[in-house]
């Protein structure tokens, strides 16, 4: 069981800086997740961990110990892949069992420790098949069961479950919540799927270019972003930014007709910036602001509605258990001060 230390760890790609530096420390036992979006650099910090890129300058303390120059093999940590990167060739005994066999362990404990896994990820009865003859989910089993068997001292995930469906994405999830939980081993799980982050993340990091924008856990990412790029990230769907300034008696949204909201003691008299409400937190309530429903999505258990406003910022409104609305239908809002995130113009970082 163990840690992980980054200190003012840095990768580039020729000239481009994919990762500047980052510090970050990961608790032993902890579920730790990336999230940002493509082309932030989750992979590549995730790679560099795991000592399959080189790490440009700073550490890498696994379990207390500095690992940023030994052999990915030699760090005690086991990736899985989105692609589970099996070998077609062998069996599903054969591919758990294939880094043990490397190392030269007896026949006997491999064995041993094939099956045990196995039974974890209830794949006994699979162990003789090739990995074509197994469905995606049955593939992405094996591929956790590799890493498994080495007994890592922590695993590292890099969106373990994208290529699955959702019924069984969500499967595998719960399983995956299980099997930390089982295994009490810390592990880090990169993911751009905002359920898998919330749901199974004790800390989720959020990325921008290389850079942590965040660290937090999901509830207090959702309801304390620090900026503005945290703000839209976390929830789904996205939170809704209007433009918005202070006015003499209050704050005047850009777009939306109606009273103006009463400014929050920490909102600055001369203020005009981007003003953040979460699709579930707009009121309906009549006599408020109107908008015009531009397209209606029954999802069964919510209605979501969304109107393109008169400035052109788009709001998405959960319409709760509306389900006689429909596209061109007008609604009254009401926006709860309380509920709103005020930002600088200029910094973007949330007004407190
Ligand atoms: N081998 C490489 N050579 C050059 N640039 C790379 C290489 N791998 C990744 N990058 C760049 O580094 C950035 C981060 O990539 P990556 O870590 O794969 O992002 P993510 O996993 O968050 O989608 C991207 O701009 C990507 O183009
Ligand atoms: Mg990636």
């Amino acid at each position: 069981m163990a840690g992980i230390e980054l200190r003012q760890l840095r990768k580039s790609y020729g000239a481009f800086e994919a990762i500047p530096a980052i510090d970050l420390t990961i608790e032993d036992g902890e579920f730790c997740i990336f999230v940002g979006p493509s082309g932030c650099g989750k992979s590549t910090l995730l790679r560099t961990i795991a000592g399959l890129e080189d790490a440009s300058a700073g550490e890498i303390l696994i379990g207390g110990e500095e690992v940023s120059r030994r052999h990915p093999g030699e760090r005690g940590a086991a990736m899985v892949f989105q692609n589970y990167a099996l070998y077609p060739h062998m069996t599903v005994r054969q591919n758990m069992g294939y880094a043990l066999k490397i190392a030269k362990k007896p026949k006997e404990e491999i064995k041993t420790t094939v099956e045990r896994a196995a039974r974890t990820l209830g794949l006994e009865d699979l162990l003789e098949r090739k990995p074509s003859e197994l469905s995606g989910g049955q593939r992405q089993r094996v591929a956790i069961g590799r890493a498994i068997v080495r007994d890592p001292k922590v695993f590292l995930f890099d969106e373990p479950l994208s290529n699955l469906d959702a019924e069984l994405r969500t499967r595998m999830r719960l399983e995956l919540a299980d099997l930390h939980r089982s295994l009490g081993v810390t592990m880090v799980y990169v993911t751009h799927d905002q359920v898998e982050a919330m749901t199974l993340a004790d800390r989720i990091v959020v990325l921008r270019s290389g850079r942590i924008e965040q660290v937090g856990s999901p509830l207090d990412l959702y309801e304390n972003p620090e900026n503005l790029f945290v703000a839209r990230f976390i929830g789904s769907p996205s939170m809704n930014i209007l433009k918005a300034e202070t006015i003499a008696d209050g704050i005047r949204l850009t777009g939306l007709d109606g009273p103006p909201l009463p400014r929050p003691d920490f909102v600055p008299a001369a203020w005009r910036g981007p003003l953040g409400i979460r699709p579930e937190h707009l009121r309906l309530h009549p006599g408020g602001m109107e908008v015009r429903l531009r397209a209606v999505e029954h999802l069964g258990d919510v209605t979501y509605g969304y109107a393109t406003l008169s400035d052109g910022t788009e709001l998405c409104i959960d319409l709760q258990n509306h389900r006689k609305m429909a596209a061109g239908d007008s609604v009254a809002l009401a926006i709860p001060t309380e509920r709103a995130f005020f930002f600088d113009q200029k910094t973007e970082r949330r007004l407190r």
